[in-house]
């Protein structure tokens, strides 16, 4: 041990964290190898010079000097007005789906603390009739689009988690029989985390023998898939197509045919899907194009009155909202093992972070006040790496496709009883549409494995629903 530990402790003091070691001396042996361990696994070379270049001496940012611009009419297609079309990139992503040349990817790494539930995300029952949980439904609907598209098709789903996401989600599938698939096709795997980060660029140490980590943030997705042997798994299955979405909205197409369709017509590299934004204020980041690249700009990042903006229209001048529903190529990811270790860059948010004081050994476990940095890398921030010719975003409907889950029981907006509500809505919605005579304020929720989108439901032409709760 000692001699890593030398080497450690020279390679930390060089990088101007050698402050780790302040307690190592009153340490018990396991304490010692658990510390040694957690920092051999960090570079505090890199993460001093990311501290420096994000933390410390950031490069002024020009907001003014960027040019932001809705995205050009030729990298977009609408849902809203191109019915036709749809029909066609259905029958096309069906056939891709057919080929087994289809796998889906769920962001589940984040800790939803906005909600307010110490479980993953998806584990969340907002409340339905059949009290399904989130990860329940995104399974029906995978099993219910590899019967769409027939026998023998397969849909792998790849389920990325972090530190405090793994263990629970993968007890929550082994305790549901993963809802029904077939557990070799349902792979998960773990995002990586960063040391947390005084305002001065320190490693903050959360005991004295434990570095303060937190998950990677969603772009953390890139380097996990490489890492954790999911792009050769990718290879190894023949997958060509892939469909990434975010844990938390119930309405989620998973391995939209449409979707996949639209995109691969396009020979597109990154597809994404986004829906007219509320209104100004809503917390949604934004599909635009940014110094003629395709980008996102985050809610914290937009000023209000950028935000309000309007065209001529009457609608938002910027109001493509991002839903996090991705398209990529297979062949886009198989360069991630070449990208530059700079390709995506570090956001920082300031959050309260259990910590124990150098100077005292004093360990606060519950600060009050934000009193430290996390930083994250997004998903999103690859799209500038593309031209717009291998880029584009697809407009669908808001009611059909997004209601997301942010927020506590009892908030106004994007809470577990919106979710509920706009899930209802929808499966009544389609039921009219098939015919059935469905009472004024009655509600009825249909499985995903009944139907995926409204389809397969002649069955109930003239059926009556009068009790106010159904379940199909
Ligand atoms: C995200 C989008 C935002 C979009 C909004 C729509 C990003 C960076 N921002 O914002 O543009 O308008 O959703 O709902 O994508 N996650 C991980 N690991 C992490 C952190 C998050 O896997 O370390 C996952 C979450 O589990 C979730 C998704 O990423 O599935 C989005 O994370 P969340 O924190 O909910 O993002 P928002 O701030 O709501």
């Amino acid at each position: 041990m000692s001699s890593s530990y030398e080497s450690l402790k020279a390679a930390y003091e060089a990088a101007g964290q050698g402050h780790v070691f302040t307690f190592w001396d009153t340490l018990s042996a396991a304490d010692q190898e658990s510390l040694l361990a957690q920092l051999s696994a960090i570079d505090p070379t890199e993460i001093s010079q990311i501290a420096d270049s994000v933390i410390v001496n950031p490069a002024p940012v020009d907001e003014s000097e960027a040019k932001l611009e809705p995205l050009p009419e030729t990298a977009t297609a609408s849902l809203l007005d191109q019915e036709d079309e749809a029909a066609e990139w259905y029958k096309a992503g069906l056939d891709l789906i057919r080929k087994n040349s289809v796998a889906v990817i769920l962001l589940a790494g984040g800790q939803g603390t906005r909600l307010g539930s110490s479980a993953p995300k998806g584990c969340y029952d907002v409340g339905l009739p059949s009290h399904k949980s989130l990860f329940q439904l995104q399974a029906e609907r995978i099993a219910k689009v590899q019967e769409l598209a027939g026998p023998g098709t397969v849909i792998p789903w790849y389920i990325m988690t972090s530190g405090p996401t793994r263990a629970p989600t993968e007890q929550f599938f082994k305790d549901n029989n993963y809802f029904g698939l077939d557990p070799a096709n349902v792979v998960f795997f773990e995002q990586g985390v960063l040391p947390c980060l005084t305002k001065e660029g320190k490693i903050i140490l959360e005991t004295p023998a434990k570095v303060a980590v937190a998950p990677d943030g969603n772009g953390g997705i890139y380097k996990a898939l490489w890492k954790s042997g999911v792009l050769a798994d990718l290879k190894k299955r023949g997958i060509e197509h892939l469909h990434t979405y975010c844990v938390d909205n119930c309405l989620v197409k998973v391995a939209d045919p449409v979707f996949l369709g639209w995109a691969n017509a396009h020979k597109l590299d990154i597809g994404t899907k986004v829906v007219r934004k509320r209104d100004a204020t809503e917390s949604v980041g934004l599909i635009v194009s940014k110094n003629g690249r395709p980008g996102v700009i985050e809610y914290s990042e937009i000023s209000p009155e950028l935000a309000a903006e309007e065209s001529e229209d009457g609608l938002l001048k910027f109001r493509a909202a991002n839903i996090v529903n991705h398209y990529y190529s297979a062949s886009f990811l198989e360069g991630i093992p070449s990208w530059p270790a700079s390709a995506l860059p570090y956001h920082i948010a300031h959050k309260k972070i259990p910590y124990v004081d150098i100077a005292t050994g004093n360990v606060d476990p519950k600060p009050t006040s934000p009193n430290g940095i996390k930083l994250e890398q997004f998903v999103f921030d690859v799209f500038p790496t593309l031209e717009f010719d291998r880029f584009g975003s697809l407009e669908v409907h808001r009611s059909r496709e997004f209601s997301p889950l942010k927020n506590a029981p009892g908030s106004k907006e994007d809470g577990p009883e919106t979710s509920r509500a706009d899930l209802l809505k929808e499966s009544t919605r389609w039921l009219r549409e098939a015919g059935a005579n469905v009472a004024p304020g009655v509600e009825v929720e249909a499985s995903p494995l009944t139907s995926y989108g409204g389809e397969g439901l002649d069955k109930f032409r003239g059926v009556e629903f009068s009790e106010p709760l159904a379940q199909i």
